[in-house]
């Protein structure tokens, strides 16, 4: 192992939030502050830790309260204009984001951001260089497109992530709690997989797939260059057909696992393929209501319901899904 030698800045990964404080006129003031964690029980606290000789500080250490938004990339410009270390006035007044008070306490809030939480101190620890402060979450505020996912779906937050010096966003979706040690050998499986746009020399073990499948079909969206592959090793076990023809959005016409293949994350792993390859920040799909396996997966792989048609197949409607991305 290396000896990093200097450990002040030893420490990542990070979370960056705007905490937003009130100067003594009540004028808002926000800076962006990575040493945050949380802890559990009653009440839930955010633990924020910063240098004293800040204004920040100040400010909580007046009033007992502050607000603390996840960074998203849309928010950088303004965050970096916040920092001491990179502050630039003029900009600051063009990107200063439209900003409204608490819900629950007279905190300032940035309008229209991803999530934010309104805290209150309950505790403060002075150490070193550093106090931290113990602060009871009052009040979260969620924008509405978040309000239907499943879970904290990372990709559609966004959040910013630092590591000193660096801003990064998140990367692939690995898996649930429990892929790993309880299927661990299919997670494994599900890591050997590669998917790639298909080719017109894989036409012929696609078709081999589904023998119920059209030729004609498969070759067209090869030739367009809309069909797409899950291959392990030198098997193709899954493909599907993305287009561009619905409102001018992605819309995956088709997904198809290999029987044998299937109910080991293989859709997933297309599915995920597809919503990083399609360049609309909306992804359609569609399927009967009566196939509960594809909404079940569907429903994992974060998509969302969008709507329906009845008349297509009587009896069983066409229920349409959508997955966004996140605003950048
Ligand atoms: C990404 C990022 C993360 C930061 N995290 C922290 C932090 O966790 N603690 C801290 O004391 N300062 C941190 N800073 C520095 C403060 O944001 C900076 O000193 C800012 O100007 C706050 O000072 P003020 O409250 O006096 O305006 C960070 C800066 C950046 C750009």
């Amino acid at each position: 192992m290396l000896d990093l030698g200097n450990p002040l800045r030893c420490f990542f990964t990070q979370q960056v939030f705007l905490i937003g404080t009130r100067n003594e006129d009540g004028i808002a003031h926000f800076a962006p502050i990575s040493w945050i964690s949380y802890t559990y029980g009653e009440p839930p606290c955010l633990v924020v830790s910063m240098k004293i000789k800040k204004k920040t500080f100040e400010n909580i250490r007046r009033s007992g309260l502050f607000s603390a938004t996840v960074l998203t990339p849309d928010l950088l410009t303004f965050a970096e204009c916040c920092n001491n270390a990179t502050r630039n006035e003029n900009l600051y007044q063009k990107v200063c984001p439209e900003l409204e008070s608490g819900k629950a306490l007279d905190v300032p809030l940035i309008s229209g951001a991803k999530w934010s939480y309104e805290c209150e101190v309950i505790k403060t620890v002075e150490f070193g260089e550093s106090v931290t402060f113990f602060a009871q979450i009052r009040h979260i505020n969620i924008a509405a497109e978040l309000m239907n996912l499943n879970w904290f779906d990372l990709k559609v937050i966004n959040p910013v992530v630092y590591s000193p010096g660096n801003y990064f966003t998140i990367g692939e979706h690995l898996g649930k709690i429990g892929d790993f040690s309880k299927e661990s050998a299919r997670a494994e499986q599900k890591q050997d997989i590669l998917c790639r746009k298909a080719t017109a020399d894989d036409i012929e073990k696609i078709v081999q797939i589904d023998l119920t499948l059209k030729r004609e079909q498969i070759c067209k969206a090869v030739l367009q260059e809309e069909c797409y592959i899950a291959e392990d090793g030198d098997q193709i076990i899954g493909f599907a057909i993305m287009s561009f023809s619905f409102f001018n959005y992605g819309f995956i016409e088709l997904l198809i696992i290999a029987e044998e293949h299937r109910r080991r994350g293989m859709g997933a792993a297309l599915l995920d393929y597809l919503f990083w390859q399609c360049k609309t920040e909306k992804l359609f799909t569609s399927t009967n209501e009566s196939n509960t396996p594809m909404r079940e997966l569907l429903a994992k792989s974060g998509f969302i319901p969008c709507g329906q048609i009845d008349a297509l197949d009587e009896g069983d409607p066409e229920l349409f899904f959508v997955r966004k991305k996140a605003a950048r």
